[in-house]
């Protein structure tokens, strides 16, 4: 059966895209972003290849005939470790508004969107209820729901998430329903190699870091992962990894901290991508820096979770009137 066309925007690394095609159900067949870094990896990993210009510059002309939009909409204006300006951003305020106008344009049947938690309570709702009014004028059944993917994607990643599903049509927009949580069955030891020896850049020495006394102090078990918060050591009691941010991509703060035989090290680049849910095979190009990687990785989505929502939204779009 063919499969349905799917348009990206703010398509980063492809964290969604490849939620949505691991369900085979699903083709990116048009994508947007406009950082040549994350757009690099995009292009080493997926056979559609990356339109690289601002959203602002996408004409609907720019994209082939479609059935589904998808995008995770820049969210530093709405997350709590942003500034919280909302709207008000000129950064990425209009951003939001600028794949409405796309999917204004262009009507697809289907309509996924991602972005943080904080979006729904953002200046006391009225953040949402503007993003929610705009995508009902132009004619979309919207269903939205905060999930964490340690208790919906089967990863040992604590990443709350609202998910945005909206639908032309009414039947497909009744039957569909967000996954139920399943079980964790994945352990941090499943993702990150506590027992091998990374590369010495990884680990922390006395000589590297100033704060080093403090680390060895207070990081004390193996197989809990550890954050440095400026001034003290944060440890995660629950055996999850905390929310990976895109910030941890610079000068390292924020990247996870761990103990193993070798010392003190952060997390490795390829262990961040496995806590998001990509697979082995995905291809890490050697010409992006670790702190690139790092940051890349933060932005992304756990595609687990991707993958269940699109599954579910598959199914209920084969109720769609219009099929
Ligand atoms: C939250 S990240 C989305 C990451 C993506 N979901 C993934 O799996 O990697 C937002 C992305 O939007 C891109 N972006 C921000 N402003 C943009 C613009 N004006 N035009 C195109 N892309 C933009 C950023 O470079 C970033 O990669």
């Amino acid at each position: 059966m063919e499969k349905l066309k799917v348009a990206s925007f703010f398509a980063g690394i492809g964290g969604i895209d490849l939620g949505f095609e691991n369900t085979k159900h699903f083709k990116t067949v048009y994508a947007n972003e406009f950082d040549p870094y994350p757009a690099e990896i995009f292009d080493s990993n997926f056979i559609t290849k990356i339109d690289l210009k601002d959203i602002h510059n996408v004409s609907p002309t720019d994209l082939p005939d479609i059935n589904c939009i998808i995008g995770g909409f820049p969210c530093t204006s709405f997350s709590i470790a942003g500034y919280q300006k909302g709207f008000e951003d000129e950064r990425t305020g209009d951003l939001f508004f600028e794949l409405a106008r796309l999917i204004k344009a262009k009507r697809p049947e289907i309509i996924f969107l991602e972005n943080v938690k904080n979006l729904v309570s953002h200046d006391n709702g009225k953040t949402f209820k503007i993003i929610l009014d705009c995508l009902e004028s132009m004619g979309y059944h919207i269903k939205y729901q905060v999930l964490n993917a340690a208790q919906y994607g089967n990863v040992p990643h604590g990443r709350e998430r609202i998910y945005i599903v909206g639908f032309l049509d009414i039947e497909a927009y009744y039957h569909f329903e967000f996954p139920k949580p399943i079980t964790l069955t994945k352990q941090l030891s499943d993702l990150i190699d506590f027992e091998k020896k990374q590369p010495a850049q990884y680990y922390y020495t006395k000589e590297k870091c100033t704060f080093y006394d403090t680390l060895k102090k207070q990081i004390t078990k193996q197989h809990t992962i550890y954050q440095w918060r400026r001034k003290y050591v944060r440890e995660n009691k629950s055996n999850l990894c905390p929310t990976l941010t895109a910030n941890m991509g610079t000068g390292g703060h924020n990247v996870p901290l761990i103990l193993t035989p070798y010392g003190i090290r952060k997390l490795t680049p390829r262990e961040s991508f496995n806590l998001q849910g990509f697979p082995l095979s995905f291809i890490l190009p050697t010409t992006i820096s670790d702190g690139r990687l790092y940051k890349c990785a933060g932005n992304s989505v756990v595609v687990s979770v991707i993958q269940r929502i699109a599954e579910n939204i598959f199914q209920a779009n084969k109720f769609s009137k219009s099929k």
